[in-house]
């Protein structure tokens, strides 16, 4: 895979939800997987089921 350009990363914090995160990114699991992406919401409440991503369970 080639690698994505750097660049400024914005993240906003979202009142009682996740991080919106917008810019390259490049996300490593803990098993070496490497995900690119352009934006991403982040979970910060603990229970998003697809860590480390928002998956909406803090809205419930
Ligand atoms: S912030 Fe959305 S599931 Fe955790």
């Amino acid at each position: 895979m080639e690698s994505m350009e750097q660049g400024p990363v914005e993240f906003h914090l979202e009142p009682h939800g996740p991080i919106y995160a917008k810019g390259k990114l490049k996300i490593i699991d803990s098993k070496g997987n490497v995900q690119e992406l352009e934006e991403a919401y982040f979970c910060r409440c603990g229970r998003s089921q697809n860590k480390p991503f928002c998956d909406g369970s803090h809205q419930r």
